[in-house]
């Protein structure tokens, strides 16, 4: 069963077809950010626009490229939400589209669920149960999974998310968009010269919180003098706090639930340090840890065709409503039998 994946839900333009006994058979992406730098962040509107120019010659292209007809497509996902509306918009009604003209069904995937399965892509995939930990630019989620669409959430963001606060921070430092990127890149010039707080790690629970870790950079910020190696040093002490205080959470997850296996997905998960300080960590308490690889932790189709195909194979049906949901918790998401 050949499943086509679509991904519109910002500003990368993903398509793959993926095979339930095969694999991943190709991937497509089309990244929007030259386009956005001169904004300095995504422009919702220029986004819906681009991915109608480049989904169908995607779609042809991934089609080519395997050497397969439309007539050997089983099925098409696409990410119905969480994300930008008009650009979801896009994706969701391409698909629905083209499945109700090829005679298969169409499913709506979580883009979250999507970056959750990520890892599943890679050769040697963890095994349920896990503990997962979502960073990406709108979250940062700690959830125990125990099988598709079997999430419970242990804890979340009370205010901004990882990549969303490494944005913010990189802006403030004078960076280009896309900021997470550019601020780790800048980090590597940096030494450990600050010390900065991790956010309610002095407490119990599984939350986060990073927008006072925002407010501390700005504040040290304004006390030196802004000179590059001020910059690089402020990049790495707070890279080093995001990392410690995901570290520092993760830890308590694995403890609590007495699980072994620990996830890392989302845009943020190709941070190296960040890679690093959590693998050092499950290396202490005798855990395992599993990434998806660096062009499968941002967004792709990939990880959207994978989560489908899932579905459809656990018999999930959708009608012929188009589904684009800009705001969609992943608590709400439906169960995969
Ligand atoms: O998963 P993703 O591509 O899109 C969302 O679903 O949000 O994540 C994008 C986020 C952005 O905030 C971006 O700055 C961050 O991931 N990011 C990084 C790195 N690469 C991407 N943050 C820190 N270090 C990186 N290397
Ligand atoms: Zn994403």
């Amino acid at each position: 069963m050949y499943i086509l994946g679509i991904e519109t839900s910002c500003d990368e333009t993903g398509v793959a077809i993926y095979h339930e006994k095969l694999g991943l058979i190709h991937h497509v992406l089309y990244s929007q950010i030259s386009m956005h730098r001169e904004y300095g962040g995504v422009v919702p509107e220029l986004a819906s626009r681009d991915h109608i120019r480049k989904l169908i010659p995607l779609i042809k292209e991934a089609l080519n490229a395997s050497q397969l007809q439309v007539s050997d497509i089983s099925g098409i996902a696409y990410t119905a939400g969480p994300g930008l509306v008009g650009a979801i918009l896009v994706g969701a009604a391409t698909a629905r589209s083209l499945a109700w003209t090829w005679n298969i069904p169409a499913i709506a995937v979580h883009h979250m669920e999507g970056h959750l399965l990520s890892p599943m892509l890679e050769a040697n995939p963890p095994a349920y149960p896990f503990i997962a930990l979502l960073i990406s630019g709108g979250h940062t989620l700690l959830v125990k999974v125990t099988q598709v669409g079997h999430y419970q959430i242990l804890g979340e963001s009370l205010d901004d998310a990882a990549g969303e606060a490494f944005d913010k921070t990189a802006k403030m430092l004078g960076l280009e968009y896309p900021g997470g990127p550019m601020l780790s890149q800048l980090a590597t010039q940096g030494v450990a010269r600050f010390k900065f707080p991790r956010p309610m790690t002095d407490r119990p629970g599984l939350d986060f919180s990073f927008s006072g870790l925002k407010t501390f950079t700005m504040n040290k910020l304004h006390e030196t003098a802004q000179t590059p190696q001020d910059k690089a040093d402020i990049a790495y002490a707070f890279q080093q706090a995001v990392a410690e205080t995901l570290s520092i959470k993760c830890k308590r997850a694995l403890e609590a639930t007495q699980l072994k296996t620990l996830v890392v997905a989302g845009g943020v998960s190709a941070n190296q340090q960040i890679r690093a300080t959590l693998t050092a960590m499950t290396l202490k308490v005798g855990a395992n840890i599993y990434f998806p690889r660096p062009e499968f932790c941002t967004d792709n189709g990939a990880m959207i065709a994978y989560a489908g195909c899932q579905r459809l194979l656990a018999g999930e049906h959708s009608n012929l409503e188009i589904i684009a949901k800009p705001r969609w918790p992943i608590s709400e998401i439906s169960t995969a039998q």
